[in-house]
């Protein structure tokens, strides 16, 4: 397990294929799931809801919706991370707890004044998305520390998946996060250098 969060970050990578028969346990999906909770979010609103599957026709489901990649497939663990996007409309009783919870006792006016003028219609689904993915890199991250094989799928059919995670009208998919025990060893990292 690493010990420092930069081990985690470098031990993290997207794996494409899971080892079979080798569960997430309760407390490691837990934790996983704690790590997206805690994640930030433009004005604290926390638009998502994370909707965990594990029953093998839960995720096969799921993973059709993904076009059946093998990342999806193989998981034991998918968390379809879906965004919240109807309940972002201003006057939303969601959006006067968030802003209450966010004020700690104070006048929340002034957050909720500066989000009626930041508020459009028209973008909330996107930007509720982009809230979304902060989220899904805690969970990543929180993965390796657990010594678990992540996956990010971005790609899928929104509303083959929509149904397969049965969301609620008013939520769009974000993100899949595919957990489990990774087959085969890390890859060599390629990334760009810095500056
Ligand atoms: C938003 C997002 C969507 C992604 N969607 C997919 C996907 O659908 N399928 C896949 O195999 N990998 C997907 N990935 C993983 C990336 O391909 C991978 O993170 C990138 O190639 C860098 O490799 P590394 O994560 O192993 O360092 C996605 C990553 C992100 C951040």
């Amino acid at each position: 397990m690493p010990d420092t969060l930069i081990d985690a970050i470098q031990l993290r990578y997207a794996c494409r294929e899971f080892a079979a028969d080798t569960p997430v346990s309760a407390d490691e999906l837990a934790s996983v799931l704690e790590a997206g909770r805690l994640a930030p979010s433009a004005f604290g609103l926390e638009p998502w809801r994370f909707v965990v599957v594990t029953d093998e026709a839960g995720r096969a489901a799921v993973a059709r919706a993904c076009y059946d990649q093998p990342a999806t497939t193989t998981a034991a663990a998918l968390i379809v991370i879906a965004a919240l996007v109807a309940v972002l409309e201003p006057d939303s009783d969601y959006v006067r707890a968030r802003f209450a919870a966010e004020a700690r006792g104070q006048d929340a006016e002034p957050i909720h004044a500066a989000y009626r003028s930041f508020y459009h219609a028209g973008s909330m689904a996107e930007w509720a998305r982009g809230q979304c993915n902060f989220a899904a890199a805690q969970m990543l991250l929180q993965a390796a520390h657990r010594g678990l094989g992540s996956c990010p799928v971005g790609g899928y059919d929104a509303s083959a998946l929509a149904a397969a995670a049965a969301l609620q009208p008013g939520e769009v998919p974000a993100l899949v996060v595919a957990l489990g025990r990774c087959r085969h060893a890390a890859p060599e990292r390629i990334r760009k250098p810095l500056g």
